[in-house]
């Protein structure tokens, strides 16, 4: 048994100790020596702090068992807390004691060394590739934005209501289902979006959303696709797309908020450059909101036109289409805040988007893309509320009826405009973080080509 009364802290909270002696539990992230001096790299999952041992100040003992210690080697530390302004994270260790825990063997190293590996190695080893300090400020990020995300609604009297997973019938598209045998001669599928059941609930409670995993048999290789991800989907009775549009302006507001008010030291490890962050919240000259600029699908289309004319993309958009990724990327580039675009055709948009009244072959529907070619981060729109629109709609996209009769009631008793979006937390995270694939924003990415570990 220790008998040290020194407080046991972590790494991110060690400011507060300056000149005292503490204790850390963590892990040997990195080690360099320089004849009688070590210099061990110590990270407890809030942060590294490194720790100076001069052979001639500690105990012999000390000196020898962390000089032979492999990376990622458990152990508990002692000793005392420097500022230095040098150090990344503005403090040092003077280390004074050392534990072992666990031991990594020298025969087996840890994996993973700070030289570069490919992704392929790095996605294969990817339960131990989290514990490296850029992998695991993205985590530490996600988990703000899936808080603020949940803050927002949860502080606006949104009602959190959770749909089921497994389901009888396809939300978007039937193309990218994941299907199983549900006991004797059904058929279940994994959710592709709570929406269709949160229109139900929204009509119970008025304000809800839903916040859980979706599935998407995507054949897709992309940066932006996984086959399992997250989504948080409001939906709100009596809302028309202007609203929605700016129910999803102080969404996105609020969480780049949090983000830059929690994740300052987070983002500079991982390497974010949050001036564009910034520009996300800035304020015009007398302190006001600037709105988020919305632009209608047509206007998006002749902006393509007139780009590619001038040379600034590569293929013309072909009126009608949905836009590809460099079309997005082109899009967003003339702005520095999400575009939010609206009103696509509605032959390209799913069943359930309500025709505008002033333009029927059009959707009330907002994709919004995130600047810096990040592509869209939140898709929505005004429903359906007519009971005959619908029922034509669900007849012509060449779905089972009888597994809508629900969806249909939703219509039959006491329809209402209503609206609703969401939003694929990963793609919110690889904006929000700079990266450049989905598959390091969630602990373990499922893709076309991944299900292991
Ligand atoms: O645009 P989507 O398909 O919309 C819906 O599912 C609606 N039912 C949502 C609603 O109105 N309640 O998907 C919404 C968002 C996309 O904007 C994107 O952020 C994310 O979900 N998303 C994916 N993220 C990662 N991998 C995929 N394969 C994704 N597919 C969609
Ligand atoms: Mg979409």
């Amino acid at each position: 048994m220790s008998e040290t009364t020194t407080p046991i802290v972590t790494i991110a909270s060690i400011g507060q100790y300056e000149g005292q002696t503490v204790t850390l539990r963590g892990w040997l992230y990195n080690i360099r020596s320089s004849g009688k001096l070590l210099f061990p790299t110590f990270r407890d999952g809030t942060g590294t702090i490194q720790g100076i041992v001069p052979k001639a100040a500690v105990p012999e003992q000390v000196f020898e068992t962390l000089k032979g210690l492999q990376l990622e080697s458990s152990l508990t530390v002692t000793g005392k807390v420097r500022a230095d302004s040098r150090a990344p994270s503005g403090y040092e260790l003077d280390v004074e004691n050392v534990e072992v825990i666990s031991a990594v063997s020298a025969e087996e190293p840890f994996p993973i060394t700070l030289k570069e590996h490919g992704v392929d190695f790095l996605m294969e080893h990817r339960h131990l590739w989290l514990r490296t300090p850029r992998q695991s400020a993205i985590l530490r990020v996600r988990a703000s934005i899936m808080r603020a995300a949940s803050e927002f609604f949860d502080t606006d009297g949104f009602i959190r209501t959770d749909p089921p997973i497994l389901t009888p019938n396809a939300c978007e598209g039937t193309s990218e289902l994941f299907e199983m045998d549900y006991f004797d001669n059904d058929k279940a599928y994994l959710t592709q979006s709570g929406q269709l059941y949160i229109e139900a609930t929204a009509l119970a409670l008025g304000k809800v959303y839903s916040f859980g995993p979706t599935f998407r048999a995507e054949k897709s290789k992309t940066r932006r696709h996984l086959t399992e991800f997250w989504m948080i989907e409001p939906e709100v009775a009596y809302l028309e797309l202007d609203g929605l549009m700016d129910l999803a302006e102080g969404f996105i507001s609020h969480i780049v908020t949090r983000v830059l008010e929690q994740h300052r030291a987070d983002l500079k490890v991982i390497g974010r450059d949050v001036a564009k962050l910034e520009a996300i919240i800035a304020r015009g000259p007398n302190g006001e909101r600037v709105p988020f600029p919305r632009l209608a699908y047509d206007d998006a289309h002749v902006m393509l036109e007139k780009a590619y004319a001038e040379g600034k993309i590569e293929n013309p958009h072909k009126y009608g289409d949905d836009f590809g990724s460099p079309d997005e990327t082109y899009i967003s580039s003339q702005f520095d805040k999400p575009v939010m675009v609206h009103r696509y055709p509605a032959a390209i948009k799913a069943f359930y988007m309500q025709p505008d009244p002033a333009d029927p072959t059009k959707a009330l529907c907002v994709d919004v893309l995130a600047p810096e070619g990040y592509g869209e981060i939140i898709g929505g729109s005004q429903r359906v509320d007519s009971y005959d629109l619908l029922k034509q709609r669900i007849e012509d996209h060449d779905l089972p009826l009888a597994a809508f009769q629900w969806y249909l009631d939703l219509r039959k008793y006491g329809s209402v405009p209503h609206s609703g979006f969401g939003m694929g937390i990963e793609r919110a995270v690889a904006w929000i973080c700079g990266l450049d694939h989905v598959r390091e924003t969630i602990p373990f990415a499922r893709t076309l080509n991944r299900i292991y570990p």
